[in-house]
């Protein structure tokens, strides 16, 4: 996060809460530790806090520090990061801002992993420079100091946005980085390649565009052909050269082309912005955002031709009330809440309950090709790969297309082959993660065709797909992915829907499900109803298990994987979704007495064969929790635990439903447990790295 004030004055007081208040919004990003850096008393002077833990502790922190609050700054930039440890463990000297050198004449925030950054630490060790962290953004830090007085030497004193696109051309990797510098005071340079980076504009002048140009002149810069990766010394500036020619920018600029105030609000997520301005600009990779003097300019570190030369100014629909929790103790406990109102808005003005049809405005144009492709291939990560599995069996019997499904890393090591009459889709909650980011090049440069069905609008993936649906669940905080799975379960339903529009052989079987979809919001409604006895469910002897097994099969398999996973995630008990036809084959051996084992009965073509596997549970002393539909006496609960009653549903959205017990079992669990539930360890919300 980063906040630059100018021409508006603001006391150190009013800019460390800021930019800790940037940071708290920004938390579930990642929580190890936090930092900011902000001026001194004296011209010249950067002071940097830090520490580990979260935000609150570094307010502590900086509360237990000695500085003059009520010193103002007409103009100051500041920055500010909360940390998911890649390189080098949660421990003070790791936090970011990382420095240059002592006197802190560069400091660098950081989201992403720097691949090169032993040669580059060696090289600089080698120059002289002291390392103090563990950490790759640390080489950032010192690479600038030392291209930096590497201009000076040669004659040179680059403008900031320039130095930056010499550091960039050594560096290796993904990153959302944020610099400020002694040299350049009151400025900000920022940059991101495969982490998002966003900004925020909030000043009273008019516009006087409401896009930024970013123009290519024809002109090779020397900085490609000549510079030695090799050799840091050897950067375009050793040869009198500047690689500024290389791009140019247009800013905002004032009509009468006055000097104007305006804040400026750097963040890698809309949620720390919303609350100062709705106004923000996405970067795009590669793009350099210089502010100074009021300013914003926007430069190209390297040439793309497939980009587009101007940059919009969007107006955020968020909400600041979608951000925080209510009345809700935890984030968590919020969206699980808010599914019967998610659900439906994934499907508000897009599925016309009437005359049975969908209609995907993002697809529109694109179903034809859809059609024709030879095979569907379905990529993510986590709870989005989930869904995925949940729905990829109705997506073959409404469309007979083949659907393979992947987990984006898997498929990227196993470099499967894809194909241009491939249409891949790409399920992302916050459409940053990485790892889907890069299997979606990968596909690009296939030139299979590419479908985003994503959460946050502007995020990279939905940005990159050819096409695709949001799933307008609202903005998603809790680390654990409650209303995403939900929402996106429903998009990719009415996907397949979508596709099979023209099929006279489906009309039934889609009538059936799309009078099924209208029911959903008020059956999660009674769903979540369950609540109270799933607390008293959670007790201390559940929530102390070590282990726990979760049975399904056909549509419930998917929902027994994600069930488990949201187990593991915040009450940290190992717990694995079992296929329940594959019982007998190995995992029967674990049950005993006492293994909590939660099994999925709700009516479907399976459900004999389910109780069949309930039956060999009870058969060896097992007692299972049973989720089953209402009133169902077909299933005894004599020896369950626990019996858990959903409503019926058709029994490709039952999964809908099924989820939501799980979802709030977890929660309990982790609750009684005294988890931090919005926090869990080790873990973050959008993971953008490798
Ligand atoms: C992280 C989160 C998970 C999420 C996964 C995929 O691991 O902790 O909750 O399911 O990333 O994220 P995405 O934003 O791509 O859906």
């Amino acid at each position: 996060f980063g906040y630059v004030n100018y021409l508006v004055e603001k006391t150190r007081g009013e800019i460390s809460t800021n930019l800790i208040d940037g940071l708290r919004k920004l938390e579930y990003r990642g929580y190890d530790s936090a930092g900011i850096a902000i001026d001194g008393d004296k011209p010249d002077e950067t002071l940097i806090v830090r520490q580990i833990g979260k935000v609150a502790a570094l307010k502590e922190e900086y509360d237990s520090k000695d500085y003059n609050q009520d010193v103002s700054f007409v103009s100051h930039a500041g920055i500010a990061h909360t940390r998911w440890a890649t390189h080098g463990q949660p421990k003070q000297i790791n936090c970011h801002p990382q420095r240059s050198d002592v006197n802190n004449e560069f400091v660098v925030v950081h989201n992403g992993i720097i691949t090169n950054f032993r040669e580059l630490k060696t090289l600089l060790i080698n120059k002289g420079f002291k390392f103090e962290s563990d950490t790759d953004t640390e080489c950032i830090a010192k690479l600038f100091k030392h291209v930096y007085d590497t201009n000076l030497k040669n004659g040179n004193s680059p403008d900031f946005n320039e130095l930056m696109k010499q550091v960039l051309f050594e560096i290796d990797g993904s990153y959302g980085l944020l610099v400020k510098s002694i040299h350049y005071p009151n400025e900000v340079c920022a940059t991101r390649k495969g982490s998002p980076l966003l900004v925020g504009v909030k000043t009273e002048r008019k516009l006087k565009v409401d896009f930024v140009d970013v123009e290519f002149p024809d002109v090779e810069s020397s900085h490609d052909i000549s510079a030695k990766k090799e050799d840091l010394g050897l950067l375009p500036v050793a040869q009198g050269e500047s690689s500024l020619r290389h791009s140019q920018s247009r800013a905002f600029l004032s009509e009468d082309g006055l000097p104007q105030p305006a804040e400026f609000f750097l963040s890698s997520d809309p949620a720390a912005v919303i609350q100062h301005t709705k106004k923000v600009l996405f970067l795009e990779d590669d793009d350099i955002a210089h502010i100074y003097d009021g300013e914003l300019h926007i430069h190209r570190a390297r040439k793309d031709d497939n980009l587009s030369a101007t940059r919009a100014i969007q107006t955020l629909e968020l909400e600041l009330a979608q951000i925080m929790k209510g009345p809700y103790k935890h984030f968590m406990q919020k969206e699980i809440f808010e599914q019967p109102e998610s659900t439906f808005n994934t499907m508000r003005g897009r599925v016309d309950f009437i005359n049975h049809r969908v209609n995907l405005g993002g697809l529109k144009s694109w179903l034809t090709t859809i059609r024709r492709c030879r095979r569907i291939i379905m990529i993510a990560c986590g709870t989005s790969y989930h869904s995925c599995l949940a729905t990829r069996s109705i997506f073959e019997e409404l469309t007979e297309i083949p659907v393979s499904v992947e987990l984006a890393s898997d498929f990227l090591d196993r470099k499967s082959p894809v194909f241009r009459d491939d249409t891949c889709i790409f399920v992302s909650q916050s459409g940053e993660t990485l790892d889907s980011m890069l299997a979606l090049q990968y596909c690009l440069e296939r030139d299979a065709l590419t479908v985003g069905v994503v959460n946050s609008v502007g995020s990279s993936i939905s940005r990159s797909t050819h096409c695709g649906v949001h799933i307008n669940a609202g903005p998603e905080i809790g680390v654990a992915s409650t209303k995403a799975y939900t929402s996106q379960y429903i998009a990719l339903v009415m996907i397949a829907l979508s596709l099979s529009d023209d099929r006279v052989s489906q009309i039934q079987r889609r009538h059936e499900i799309i009078e099924g979809l209208q029911k959903i919001p008020e059956q999660i409604k009674k769903v979540l109803t369950l609540e109270e006895s799933i607390k008293s469910l959670c007790t201390e002897e559940l929530s102390t298990q070590k282990s726990l097994l979760l049975l399904g099969r056909g549509y419930q398999h998917a929902t027994a994987l994600e069930g488990a996973l949201k187990i593991k995630e915040i009450s940290y008990i190992h717990s694995e979704g079992v296929l329940a036809g594959e019982l007998k084959h190995g995992v029967l051996a674990l049950v005993d007495d006492q293994l909590p084992i939660i099994a999925f009965a709700t009516r479907d073509s399976l459900f004999p064969k389910v109780i069949n596997s309930i039956e060999q549970v009870t058969a060896r002393s097992g007692r299972p929790i049973i989720i089953k539909n209402e009133g169902d006496t077909g299933i005894s609960a004599e020896r369950a635990l626990a019996v858990l009653e959903v409503p019926q549903t058709v029994d490709c959205l039952q999964g809908l439903l099924n989820v939501i017990p799980l979802q709030l079992i977890s929660y309990w669990l982790a609750v009684n447990k005294g988890i931090d539930v919005d926090f869990p360890r080790n873990l973050a919300k959008s993971v953008t790295v490798e």
